[in-house]
Formats: structure tokens, C-alpha cells, sequence
């Protein structure tokens, strides 16, 4: 197989994926200069930012986030600037997103479909994002990872396929959640072909290449039909909804149901006197079941933050055997937790 000079990827891989951007998001991207194949999301984003942050460059974030993000906008010296959504639905709140630009905002992330939340943007959240970015001249930097994982009337729409934002939106994504195949670290960015190259400098001097091997996988992969997107989001939309009926069952009244991603981010029931930690910890100890206490995707000093300590990321990327299981062995805490509810009248 051959080697594309310079560019560290291997031949057809960019072609693949212009080809997805024309048929999913109706974009026309070049092959030979739009693309940077990087090891996974995380490298790509973090190229992206080395790419177009400079010091003291302020970059808008949504709160809560995934975490990864906050520490690459510092190693470049950027300012993390973080955008509360609001719960329940974790709404976007235009008034506050506009309030947060400055002079020196160079860039707006967005994660859709989200997570920790589950949240999938709308077409109208899109708009005010796509039009603040216009008017402040600022980049958009996308984290689609969860492109093919939506639910119900649910649709991932590329940020990028609104007017005006093909030329400064950064799209990152990858194999690894379409394919869960998170350990062969493929990914890519896709930008105009200027943002492109020194993405594709930055991601020489920091990894050299992405693995040729998955490389060769990922044109197989890409070139999926349509029923194995169709199945992917059948299966996860029955594991979503199986968590979710057994929280309900455990107590925990779920205010918004996940739009996508593979995520539940559930808010302890409001009568349990426990915080996110300590019913991850009595979790984790007396059931053997993981989950993320949501404090740790929160960022920002609102008045009140009372809620930031309410929330629990459970994942459902997991056989079903396994959340069976997992639900088996959560029985018994979960119901210490409802012997020492707090009875509120
Ligand atoms: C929102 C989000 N982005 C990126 C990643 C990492 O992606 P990759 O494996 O392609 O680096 C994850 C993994 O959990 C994620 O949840």
C-alpha cells in the first residue's frame, strides 16, 4: 500500500471520507488537502487547537463537557471560557452564549451528540452558534464522535453544512464509537485546505502517523452500508432504553431522556441524601458497577452549582450481558440509598 508523501495516511482513506461528508452533510471537501487522519479524535482536536489557539486566545466551551478539551486549550496557552447549559434539557441559552464572547474568542467548541448529557443540538441552536461565529469571526471547532449514535426523530446535523460555516469549522471525529474500536486509535480532521496542513504539521511532529494497519480497517469500516448505521442505532437504542427503565425502577426520576451518544446523565432522586461521589463510591464498592459522578464534567461558577453535585454519567457501550448484570449487582445499594431517603413532604 502506498503511502500518501507528507501527508502520513494511506491511499483512499480521505477519499472515503470526503465521499461521507458529500453524502451525509452535503459537503464538498478535497480529499487531497481538506483531511489530517490522526490517532483518534483526541489527537485531532488537540492538533486542531495547536493548529489555531495562540496565547491568550480565548476558546468557548459548553458546560458541562467532556474533559479532554480544557487541557488542550491550555497546553496552548489558550483560555478555557465555559458556557453553562441549562438543566434539564441542557438548553442552550442564547443570551448567555453572546454575553461570553470577547475581542480575544478565537474559537467555539461544540460536542454534538454530547456528553456527558446525551444531548443532540438543534437545527436552531445550530443557527445562533453558526451566526455568532460569523459575526465575531471566530473558528468552530466540532467533536462528532457520536455522529452515528441519535435516537428517535433525533438528527446529528454537521455544524459545518450551515451557511457560511464550511470555511471555519474544524470537524474531528473518528472510527472509534461508529465502530467501537476505541483502542485503534483512527480519527481525522477536516478543515479548508490551509487548516488542514497545519493540522497535518502539527499531527507529524506529535504522533508521526496514525497506525497503517487500522488505517487499511478503517476503509472497510467507512464503506459500511446503510443497515449497519441503521443497526448500530437499533442496538443502542435498546440498551438506552433498557437503563432507563431500570433507573426509573431503582428510583431515579429521569428528566431527559438521551438524544444520542451513549450516555444516560441521570440526577440522583431528589429525596436521597447522597452526592454524586459517595453513590458512585457505594457503587463501585458494594456492586462492582462503574459510573462517573457528574462534578467532574462541570466547570463552571454559576450562583447556584447546588445541582453540580446531583448528577451520575452511566454508560451503556456494553453487551447486554453485561447491563444485566450490571443491573443485578446495583440492586442492593441502590436500595440502601432508598432505606435512608430523606422524606421530603
Ligand atoms: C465526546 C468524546 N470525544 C472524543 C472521545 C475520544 O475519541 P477517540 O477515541 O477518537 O480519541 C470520546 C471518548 O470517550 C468522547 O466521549
Amino acid at each position: 500500500r502506498i503511502w500518501m508523501a507528507g501527508s502520513r495516511h494511506v491511499q483512499g482513506i480521505c477519499d472515503v471520507l470526503a465521499a461521507t461528508m458529500k453524502r451525509d452533510h452535503g459537503l464538498d471537501v478535497d480529499p487531497l488537502t481538506d483531511f489530517a487522519i490522526c490517532c483518534g479524535q483526541s489527537e485531532a482536536f488537540a492538533a486542531a487547537i495547536f493548529a489555531v489557539i495562540d496565547p491568550g486566545d480565548e476558546v468557548l466551551l459548553f458546560d458541562p463537557a467532556y474533559e479532554t478539551y480544557q487541557t488542550c486549550i491550555e497546553l496552548a496557552r489558550g483560555v478555557p471560557v465555559y458556557v453553562p447549559l441549562d438543566p434539564p434539557s441542557w438548553t442552550l441559552h442564547a443570551d448567555k452564549f453572546l454575553k461570553s464572547f470577547t475581542r480575544r474568542t478565537k474559537a467555539v467548541i461544540l460536542n454534538s451528540p454530547h456528553n456527558p448529557t446525551g444531548k443532540v443540538f438543534s437545527r436552531a441552536e445550530l443557527l445562533i452558534i453558526s451566526q455568532a461565529c460569523q459575526q465575531m469571526d471566530c473558528f468552530a471547532i466540532t467533536d462528532e464522535v457520536y455522529e452515528y449514535i441519535t435516537y428517535d426523530e433525533n438528527k446529528h446535523i454537521s455544524l459545518a453544512s450551515l451557511p457560511g460555516m464550511q470555511e471555519r469549522t474544524i470537524i474531528t471525529s473518528s472510527l472509534s464509537k461508529t465502530y467501537s474500536v476505541t483502542g485503534w486509535r483512527i480519527g481525522w480532521a477536516c478543515a479548508a485546505a490551509n487548516i488542514a496542513a497545519a493540522i497535518r504539521n502539527i499531527h507529524v511532529k506529535l504522533t508521526d502517523s496514525a497506525p497503517a494497519p487500522f488505517q487499511e480497517a478503517a476503509l472497510v469500516a467507512l464503506t459500511s452500508t446503510p443497515d449497519y448505521y441503521e443497526s448500530l442505532k437499533k442496538d443502542y437504542a435498546e440498551r438506552r432504553d433498557f437503563i432507563l427503565q431500570l433507573l426509573k425502577n431503582y428510583g431515579f426520576h429521569i428528566s431527559f431522556k438521551p438524544q444520542g451518544s451513549v450516555f444516560v446523565f441521570a440526577e440522583l432522586p431528589k429525596s436521597w441524601q447522597i452526592s454524586d461521589i459517595d453513590f458512585v463510591t457505594n457503587l463501585i464498592n458494594n456492586a462492582g458497577v462503574a459510573a462517573v459522578p457528574g462534578r467532574g464534567f462541570f466547570h463552571t461558577d454559576a450562583d447556584d452549582q447546588t445541582y453540580h453535585h446531583r448528577y451520575v454519567r452511566f454508560a451503556f457501550c456494553k453487551s447486554d450481558e453485561t447491563l444485566k448484570a450490571a443491573a443485578q449487582k446495583m440492586m442492593k445499594p441502590v436500595k440502601s440509598n432508598r432505606k435512608n431517603e430523606h422524606v421530603t413532604k
